[in-house]
């Protein structure tokens, strides 16, 4: 009977960490936070596909930067594009940008 409740208690803890979106370190959850993320904050000038272009935006899924250049690019800003050292984290920076280089792998 004590074991059996303890394992009940187990798969209960179990399924709501897996229910929960954020899980025991949010900050390190990477892929669905940067799709996340991207639709908040880049798809307005980028696209959902990376491709749309406004306001001089370029083409994300023919970008030849690095993944180290665009972390610095958003962070920093660069032309039109606002920087996002001061709106996102570093984690939330490296999780957006790859998402957005995953973009470019989609086509
Ligand atoms: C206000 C519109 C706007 C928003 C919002 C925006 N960008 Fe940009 N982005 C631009 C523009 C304009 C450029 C071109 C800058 C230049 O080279 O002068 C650019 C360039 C880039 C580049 C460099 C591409 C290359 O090959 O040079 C990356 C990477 C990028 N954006 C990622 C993002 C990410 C990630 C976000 C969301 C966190 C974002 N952008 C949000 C307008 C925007």
């Amino acid at each position: 009977m004590r074991t059996a409740s303890a394992s009940l208690v187990a798969i209960v803890s179990l399924v709501l960490a897996c229910g929960s979106a954020s899980g025991p370190s949010p900050a390190d959850d990477g892929a669905p936070k940067g799709q996340q993320l991207y639709k908040m904050h880049c798809e307005l000038c980028h696209g959902a596909n990376g491709k749309l272009g406004f306001n001089g935006a370029k083409d994300l899924t023919a970008s030849t930067l690095s993944r180290a250049e665009m972390v610095a690019q958003v962070s920093n800003g660069k032309g039109r594009m606002m920087p996002y050292k001061n709106t996102l984290s570093i984690k939330e920076i490296e999780a957006v940008v790859d998402y957005a280089r995953a973009l470019g792998n989609k086509r």
